[in-house]
């Protein structure tokens, strides 16, 4: 087992493209760790650099206390699951899960031929691992079929379990999930924070979706144009953003955001005045540029609300459109120019159309500078 540092990676493609810039992450022996972000931050770079398949332009990388920058890939002892994985449709189940090991293990008819004990040996081996690989993904039932007779998800298992066997120091995956409908991601998500608990093995788990990397990642490490931008518990980048991207990327429906300025410790914007809490940092930073952010769920209906209502926490609002989710409501809400989306108890029984009053937790805000973007707290 091992963990995995970049120390200053960059990727450059071609002449001006950098893929990952400067990076620096480490990442924990037997550490479930999300690199998320947007299509073409460079996340799947990121990880190919770890297996070696992608040379790095600068900067060394780690696997455990080895640096690892020219070992090659079959060298390195790592097992990647691809989006697109391949499985070979002419092979059974098992053939396809025990391929790669008895390529590996089994080196020729020759060696077999003078090696017949210890040929002996490893096929039983390889044999007892397919088998208790299958059996922990469930598909112990299945080793005689082929691809072609099994359902998306039972196959997505099956290139799971390719790489299981192989006993790996390090778990690569990107996107696995992606070719699954919602309720088999779902489930196989769970599968997946299980057999992590249950073999321990480091894995780096590469995801544009942030949902996903909220709920698998013992850490997250969020990602925009090869810069990464924070990396931390899920908790921690929910709740502190370090920045206007993390705060809009992470959380669904996303962060509001205001633009405006800082007059007499309160946010200013036009037709707007709200306050701050007098100990936030940004308070006196008179005629500072800043944005205001506000997550939907620190939105409440004045007349539920337990969030005491002041003339500088409250606006006036129309219901522009309104999701009835069943357990919560997503309110679309406007305010002249201004537009907020709340998240409201379906007990308020608002109305499309119709006007109320909203207040705002304002413990709970969000404070960007107005130039970089980052968080001032
Ligand atoms: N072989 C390559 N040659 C040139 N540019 C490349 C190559 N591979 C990736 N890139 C570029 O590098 C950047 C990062 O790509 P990467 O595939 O790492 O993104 P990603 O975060 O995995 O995105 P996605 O979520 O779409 O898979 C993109 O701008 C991409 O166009
Ligand atoms: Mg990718």
């Amino acid at each position: 087992m091992a963990g995995v540092s970049f120390k200053g990676i960059t990727k450059i493609f071609g002449k001006d493209v950098k893929a990952v810039n400067n990076l620096n992450l480490e990442i924990q022996d037997k550490e479930f760790m999300v690199l998320v972000g947007p299509s073409g931050c460079g996340k799947t770079t990121a990880l190919r650099m770890i297996a070696g398949l992608e040379e790095a332009t600068a900067g060394d990388l780690y696997i455990g206390d080895k640096r690892v920058n020219d070992v090659p890939p079959k060298d390195r002892d790592i097992a990647m699951v691809f989006q697109n994985y391949a499985l070979y449709p002419h092979m059974s189940v098992y053939d396809n899960i025990a391929f790669g090991l008895r390529l590996r293990e089994l080196k020729g008819f020759f060696w077999q031929l003078a090696n017949a004990g210890e040929a002996k040996r490893i096929k039983a081996d390889i044999d007892n691992r397919v088998k208790e690989a299958a059996k922990m993904l469930d598909i112990d039932h299945l080793l005689h079929r082929k691809p072609k007779e099994l359902s998306g998800g039972q196959r997505q298992r099956v290139a799971l379990g390719r790489a299981i066997v192989r006993k790996p120091k390090v778990f690569l995956m990107d996107e696995p999930l992606s070719n699954l409908d919602a309720k088999l991601r779902i489930q196989t998500r769970a599968e997946l924070i299980r057999l992590h608990r249950d073999l321990g093995i480091t894995t780096i788990y590469v995801t544009h979706d942030q949902v996903e990397a909220m709920t698998m990642g013992q850490r997250i490490a969020v990602m925009s144009d090869g810069i990464l931008q924070q990396c931390d518990e899920p908790e921690t980048v929910y709740n502190q953003p370090a920045n206007k991207f993390v705060a809009g990327f992470v959380g669904a429906p996303p962060m509001n955001f205001v633009e405006g300025s800082i007059s007499g410790g309160a946010f200013v914007s036009e037709g707007v005045n709200f306050g701050l809490p007098s100990n936030h940092p940004a308070a006196g930073m008179e005629g500072k540029k800043v944005t205001f952010g506000i997550r939907p769920e620190d939105i409440y209906d004045c007349n539920t609300s337990t969030v005491k209502s002041n003339d500088s926490n409250t606006f006036e609002a129309t219901v522009d459109v309104l999701e009835k989710l069943g357990a919560e409501d997503t309110a679309y809400l406007k305010m002249g120019d201004l537009s907020m989306t709340a998240t409201l108890d379906p007990a308020n029984r608002l109305e499309m159309g119709s006007s109320a009053k909203f207040v705002m937790d304002l413990n709970k805000v969000h404070i960007f500078d107005g130039d970089s973007g980052d968080a001032i707290r």
